[in-house]
């Protein structure tokens, strides 16, 4: 009876130190392990005009391939957490700042960037992304709310054309995400990315060969008439960053907007021959 008890208690015990380094292992592995003493923000904490989440490792990286962020781009963060997805953008070789109103928050991200070793490019400023100005950025990264997206839109709509936008999750308003992509599989929660590349502006009425272009543009999409001598035709299009596509009759048009120029090839009955259009009007 006696050896039977103390079996138990062998077995018990055991248990006890197996779950004990397993836990031990666990906390070991955890992505946001924080020394005894150091700040770390709660998920759900309060933020100025959305609380902070932290966008989930799979979707850091999902976003910046989206934009396909290279050593060439400045990425901006617009509310940017504990600085994850500059620091990632920075590992790229991009240039990378965040704009986040938090100051606990820029400053666990200052220290995380040291860290990682990448604090020349992956900068941080305590701010409020209503009043700064991230006009110079090639690629914007949000992980905001619907009605912040909403109204950023106008701003991000002036971006300078081929501007790429990728967000978690929520919209910006009826402007349609160029790209969506979902990933089930390693992702649990605030998985889905979208991109948008800011349009080149065509409204207006154009000049060309062909007659008298004119343009009216919802977004990256526009409709339209073209009038030659042989009468009047719709036109229907969109743009990708500079590049504009768009069709009349029987003739597709692909080119680049520059300005209040657009260059690019005509296609009729698979011929092709090159096209110029100048802007006359709004
Ligand atoms: C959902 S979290 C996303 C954090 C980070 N971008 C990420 O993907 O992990 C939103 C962040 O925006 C910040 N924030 C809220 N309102 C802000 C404002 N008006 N200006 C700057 N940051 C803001 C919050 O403090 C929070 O850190």
């Amino acid at each position: 009876m006696e050896s039977r008890k103390i079996l138990t208690a062998v077995v018990v015990w055991r248990r006890f130190l197996v779950l004990a380094l397993f836990s031990l292992i666990l906390s070991l592995c955890a992505e946001d392990q924080v020394s005894p003493g150091e700040y770390a923000p709660k998920s759900g904490q309060p933020g100025k005009d959305v609380v902070w989440v932290a966008n989930p490792s799979t979707m850091v990286e999902k976003l910046l391939d989206m934009a396909t962020v290279t050593p060439q781009d400045y990425v901006i963060d617009l509310g940017s957490g504990d600085g994850r997805n500059v620091i990632a953008a920075a590992k790229r070789g991009a240039r990378a700042h965040g704009i986040e109103y938090d100051r606990d928050l820029v400053e666990l991200s200052k220290r995380n960037a040291a860290k990682e070793r990448v604090s020349d490019k992956a900068t941080f400023e305590k701010g409020d992304i209503f009043e700064s100005d991230f006009s110079k950025a090639t690629v914007i990264v949000l992980f905001l709310t619907p009605e912040m997206n909403i109204r950023l839109q106008p701003k991000l709509l002036d971006l300078k054309a081929g501007t790429r936008i990728v967000a978690n999750t929520f919209a910006i308003g009826a402007w349609n995400a160029d790209q969506t992509s979902i990933d089930a599989t390693n992702c649990e929660r605030w998985c889905t990315a979208r991109l948008w590349i800011v349009p080149g502006k065509v409204t207006g009425t154009w000049k060309l060969a062909e007659g008298e272009l004119k343009l009216k543009q919802v977004y990256q999409t526009f409709t339209g008439m073209l009038k030659g001598a042989n009468g009047s035709a719709p036109v229907a299009g969109r743009m990708r960053g500079e590049e504009i596509f768009f069709s009349s009759k029987d003739t597709q048009f692909t080119g680049r907007v520059a300005g209040d120029a657009i260059e690019g090839v005509a296609r009729t009955a698979g011929s092709d021959r090159k096209f110029r259009a100048t802007r006359i009007g709004n």
